[in-house]
């Protein structure tokens, strides 16, 4: 299905280099719809399949239009888009870790109606890494997103492109991955339609869909390949692994907010929703490599059921698919998800072409970021996170409210969240607009967490990068930093509204979620 000559020729990377003002090093991409962030005009949301409620967005470059684009821009660079709203729906462009005022973040508080259309304009101040642009509408969210309305942006800079210098990887190895799962049989998808207790849990599929295809298999040459993915299910958590001949270790160089400060061999990483992993594996010798979410246990006991929730827009706006033509019609697929934690297989890689000589070693230094410290005068703001009965999940006992702000932080404070799941709960992603923040300690942990906690202060592999988005376990409580200081630019004058919510995608739709503003 992913035929790569045919996403070359699409992806005219060529261009796409050329046309960078600042010359940068080639960058080693080929597969996939990479399109520069520079050329994009507009960005199309719309509905391709109204039976299945299929959606995506379509970049518009003025010579040529790329379905589900992958976006690719220089740190430093700006993105300018007029984004158009073809959907039956109202719909947001949220862009996912990268620092942007209010008014570009596209977080819900002002929607697109149908029809409509918005400008966005942002310069790019995040290090290099893997970002994503999603709809997020208070109550539609989950349903777009599983619909489609997920993209890459990835970012890059000198780092990033000495890494890929250093690991000589070939064009066919260095991919862009949004890992999503979806109820299917055969080729054919199940449309969104959740229960209440899929409301509760979260939306989960039986299949991984890659980059919107099932059983998706990538072309790569023998030695590295650098993946960067993307966890883009709804309510899946994701212990990645690979297998060749057998389990094969690989290197975690980066996460959600790019490179660690050095490469760390493992052999399996947890990956949550919103959440991103930059890995390694050297597939020498081998035929096949295949990504498999390992079987775990996600230590989830909800003992209530919450109420099938009612969003008020819900109840203005028809689902994107037409399901009820579905429901009566004895013959659709009738699909049962796999529980959370089930093995899952996510994709693989096809090894062909020239073995070249030994693979480069990989290097001992990857970024010059510096270990994560608690700032010594900070304030600690404690959060809980719970479940109500009648509402569900919930941040303070409060369900959201679009038009309050829970608490203020003042521009250039550093704090420290302490953020504590209760012991009967589920794993709860949990994601910050606005800036990032390093994890500083784990307490509480248990079952499979506890026993990848190999980097100090119980804390995993995963988190000693940037971050912003980070998974609390049940009976856990994990503390962040926050450095609230946003860039001095004029566009970020005046107090900026964000939000910290859930990003089990049920989860904010319900009521997980609270509004904080900068100051
Ligand atoms: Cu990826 Cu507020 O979301
Ligand atoms: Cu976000
Ligand atoms: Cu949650």
């Amino acid at each position: 299905m992913l035929d790569r000559r045919r996403f070359l020729a699409a992806a005219g990377l060529g261009s796409v280099l050329a046309s960078c003002r600042t010359a940068p090093a080639p960058l080693a991409f080929s597969q996939g719809q990479h399109v520069d962030a520079a050329a994009v005009r507009r960005l199309i949301v719309e509905r391709h399949d109204a039976i299945q409620g299929r959606c995506r967005y379509v970049a518009d470059l003025g010579s040529r239009a790329v379905a589900q684009p992958i976006l690719v821009a220089r740190r430093g660079a700006e993105f300018e888009a007029e984004i158009v709203n073809r959907l039956p729906q109202p719909t947001t462009v949220h862009f996912h870790g990268l620092v942007t005022p209010e008014a570009q973040d596209g977080a819900g508080f002002v929607v697109i109606a149908p029809g409509d259309s918005k400008a966005v304009r942002f310069r790019i101040f995040n290090r290099a890494g893997l970002y994503w642009f999603h709809s997020h509408v208070q109550g539609l969210t989950a349903e777009q997103v599983h619909a489609g309305l997920a993209g890459l942006f990835v970012v890059t800079d000198e780092e990033d492109a000495a890494l890929d210098a250093a690991l000589a990887l070939p064009p066919a190895n260095r991919l862009a991955l949004a890992v999503a799962d979806v109820r299917a049989r055969g080729e054919q998808l199940s449309p969104y339609a959740p229960t209440a207790a899929d409301c509760v849990t979260g939306w989960l599929g039986n299949r991984a869909l890659v980059n919107g295809a099932l059983d998706a298999s990538f072309d790569v040459a023998p030695g590295w390949v650098r993946m960067q993915v993307l966890n883009a299910c709804n309510a899946r958590g994701l212990l990645f692994s690979f297998q060749g001949e057998k389990s094969l270790p690989f290197y975690l160089l980066g996460v959600d907010g790019g490179l660690l400060a050095s490469p760390i061999e493992v052999d399996r990483v947890f990956v949550h929703p919103a959440e991103r992993i930059d890995v390694a594996v050297n597939v020498a010798g081998q035929r096949a490599v295949s990504a498999i979410s390992l079987a775990f246990d996600p230590r989830a006991q909800i003992q209530a059921e919450a109420p099938l929730m009612r969003h008020p827009i819900r109840e203005r706006y028809a689902p994107l698919a037409a399901v009820e033509i579905c429901r009566s019609d004895a013959g659709g697929p009738v699909v049962t998800p796999l529980p959370d934690g089930a093995r899952m297989p996510l994709f693989s890689l096809r090894v062909g072409g020239q073995a070249p000589a030994a693979a480069p070693r990989m290097p001992e230094r990857l970024s010059a970021l510096p270990d994560a410290a608690a700032p010594t005068d900070a304030h600690v703001r404690r959060f809980r996170l719970d479940f109500i009965e009648r509402t569900g999940f919930v941040i303070d006992g409060a369900p959201y409210r679009i038009d309050e702000i829970a608490f203020r932080v003042a521009r250039g404070t550093r704090e420290v969240w302490e953020i504590k799941n209760s012991p009967i709960s589920m794993p709860h992603p949990m994601h910050l607009h606005g800036e990032g923040f390093r994890v500083l300690r784990r307490q509480g942990t248990y079952g499979p967490a506890r026993a990848l906690a190999t980097a100090g202060n119980g804390r995993l592999p995963t988190d000693l990068g940037v971050k912003d988005t980070v998974v609390v376990w049940p009976n856990e409580t994990v503390w962040i930093a926050v450095n609230f200081s946003l860039p001095p630019t004029s566009e970020f004058a005046g107090p900026q509204r964000y939000m910290f919510h859930c990003h089990n995608l049920e989860h904010e739709d319900g009521m997980m979620m609270r509004n904080y503003a900068i100051v």
